[in-house]
């Protein structure tokens, strides 16, 4: 095989996707399409396709969708070279590493990983023997831990001696120094020592179900409470997430993960019955960690504790889940508990109701801000409303920011209306500062804004024009004069419809071909438009209906740039200004209200 990216098109051209879904979920045949119940979320009615002349699955429930890769990457848990390699060798082809410093590294990772099973097996025999692991064996009682749980998690223990791990090495002749590199032994003048000893040890698992590291806890008081394997080329922190392999299968089929901090938590969250629960190792949440688990859960659930450290950690890790387009719930703990306290002491029970009452993002941060506010004062309850708008101007729905907003007034007793003015206030505030934010950002004359916080859904009329577009493709050419991307909203639609205009097809492009020149963050977007277009149901629109979406579009920038003008113009005023920007600024705002005002009678009330 050539290179890694001929080695990707030709698994992709040699899969069936229909035949491979097919293994994990029951298709029949719908159409041009499959159609099955999503293995992504639960569902009794089937709303997971497969469409197998693009190639492609879309879930009309959960919108998930993607190629054999992502269906592999997102059923399995698995990072992209991972699923590479799995397909090759469903479809035969052999998976060669590529050149002799890859093929080295490859050699180098499985020596290093042989030690770690030799040790995990070490240190797990250690726990069960009669006398050397009796006192890690009272420790695993005393906290409630008992044998198949203890065997299920693969804990061990690391004996006090200093060469128990060191001797086992020497017997199979394997490289101390490897153990050096992974942490498990250290040089020292009197030669290597191990350095886990009388430590209760949990070994980390990887997706694959290879050992990685280890977390060692020390059996009585004293310091470090943990040690843990340092970074090395098997295992970084910010990667792994703790008893993910045993979650992996609840996770997937809830759409659901529980978020703990803790070895011992993760544990008693699986004793507890939640067994799509996994442990960040302490309350660093990364990047990575998102984005392992936007790949198969819809939702999180964070159930940190419940001391302050543990509330800051949470809300640090929102604003990340957030980012990653992943729901957040948050289960707040006891102070001083942590989700291994709580099971402990109250039982599983206890912990499953409080994960069942967790609180939607929007109401933890309020009861956050109102939990700090004095509100037998009026300057307290001015400072608890304050409090509260960020979170009140996060919510994109209207109805749902109506319900806080009501609940805040009730918490803190002042007027409904007040608040909604202050919110409304906040909110011009921040676009103002974002709007500005953003022009000293772009160019003079393109027309990227941001004025509108929560325009992220894009107008009805962009998406039924691009999906008409897909259809019958000859239109783009046509309307591509009149119609600038410049006009859609900003984001993904916007791009979409650029990328489209800069194609040059003969007859109508195969979705395959498409897909697979489509920008990677399009392509789920892509995906849905086809679907869309798919059913008698939804034929491609006629030429007037066309057109009058072209306007609509048209419309919704005009008003954009008025809003943007507007935000200008107080800006200017605000400062002070009387000379010539602002001018410049009113005259084009009677310009675009004009021009708006067409578009307004051409298309009737309510543009
Ligand atoms: P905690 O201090 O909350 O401990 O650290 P814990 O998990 O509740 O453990 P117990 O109940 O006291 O036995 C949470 C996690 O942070 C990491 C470990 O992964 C731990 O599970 N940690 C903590 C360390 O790596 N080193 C430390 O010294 C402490
Ligand atoms: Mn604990």
């Amino acid at each position: 095989m050539a290179g890694k990216t001929e080695l990707i098109e030709e698994i992709r051209s040699r899969v069936d996707l229909v035949s491979l879904v097919g293994e994990y979920v029951s298709l029949r045949r719908s159409g041009r399409r499959y159609v099955g119940l999503c293995p992504f979320h639960q569902e009794r009615t089937p709303s997971f396709t497969v469409n197998p002349e693009g190639q492609f699955f879309y879930c009309f429930g959960c919108k998930a969708s993607g190629d054999a890769f992502e269906f592999i990457m997102r059923l399995e848990g698995l990072d992209f070279p991972a699923a590479v390699k799995l397909l090759a060798e469903r479809v035969g082809l052999r998976w060669e590493p590529q050149t002799p410093g890859e093929a080295a590294r490859e050699k180098r990772r499985s020596a290093l990983l042989r030690l770690n099973a030799m040790a995990a097996e070490v240190y797990r025999r250690a726990l069960w023997a009669p006398r050397t692991g009796a006192e890690a064996r009272e420790y695993l009682a005393r906290r409630g831990v008992e044998r198949a749980t203890a065997e299920k998690f693969g804990l061990g223990y690391a004996p006090p001696g200093p060469r128990t791990l060191v001797e086992v090495f020497r017997r199979y002749g394997l490289r101390l120094e490897d153990g050096v590199a992974l942490g498990l032994v250290l040089p020292s003048a009197e030669g290597y020592l191990d350095r886990f000893r009388d430590r209760l040890i949990f070994p980390l698992v990887d997706p694959r179900g290879r050992v990685v590291g280890f977390g060692g806890r020390i059996l009585n008081e004293g310091e470090p409470k943990y040690l843990n394997s340092p970074e090395s080329e098997l295992f970084a922190k910010r990667r792994f997430l703790y008893g993910f392999p045993l979650a992996r299968e609840a996770i997937r089929r809830s759409g659901r993960v529980v978020l703990v901090e803790g070895y011992l938590d993760a544990i008693a969250a699986h004793r507890a019955g939640v067994d799509n629960a996994v442990a960040t190792l302490g309350t660093a949440l990364s990047e990575d960690h998102a984005e392992l688990l936007r790949r198969f859960a819809t939702e999180v659930i964070l159930a940190y504790d419940g001391d302050e450290a543990g509330q800051e950690a949470t809300v640090r890790g929102l604003e990340l889940l957030q980012r990653h387009g992943l729901q957040i719930r948050v289960a707040v703990l006891p102070a001083g508990q942590d989700p291994d306290d709580l099971v402990r002491w109250e039982g599983g029970e206890a912990f499953r109701s409080l994960l069942a009452a967790a609180l939607p993002l929007t109401e933890f941060l309020l009861q956050r801000a109102l939990a700090k506010a004095d509100l037998s004062t009026p300057e307290g309850r001015a400072a608890a409303v304050r409090a509260c708008l960020p979170a009140l101007a996060e919510v994109a729905s209207a109805a749902a920011r109506e319900t806080y907003l009501r609940q805040v007034a009730r918490w803190t007793r002042v007027h409904e209306d007040t608040i909604a003015k202050d919110l409304a206030d906040y909110v011009r505030e921040t676009r103002k500062n974002r709007h500005m934010m953003d022009k000293e950002r772009r160019d003079s004359n393109t027309n990227r804004c941001d004025v509108n916080l929560k325009e992220s859904s894009a107008h009805p009329a962009e998406k039924e024009l691009l999906r008409t577009i897909l259809k019958e493709y000859s239109l783009v050419a046509r309307i591509k004069e009149e119609l600038k991307p410049e006009d859609f909203t900003p984001g993904p639609w916007r791009e979409l419809y650029n990328f489209l205009g800069g194609l040059s097809f003969e007859g109508p492009p195969a979705e395959a071909e498409l897909l697979r020149r489509a920008p990677e963050e399009l392509r789920p977007l892509l995906r849905e438009l086809l679907v869309a277009g798919d059913g008698e149901d939804a034929p491609p629109l006629r030429p007037e209906a066309f057109a009058k979406c072209g306007r609509r579009i048209k419309a919704a920038a005009l008003r954009r740039r008025l809003a943007e003008l507007e935000a200008t113009r107080i800006a200017l005023e605000t400062a002070g200004e009387t000379g010539e920007r602002l001018l410049a600024c009113l005259r084009e705002e009677q310009t675009v209200r004009q021009e708006l005002e067409t578009y307004r009678t051409e298309l009737g009330f309510g543009v």
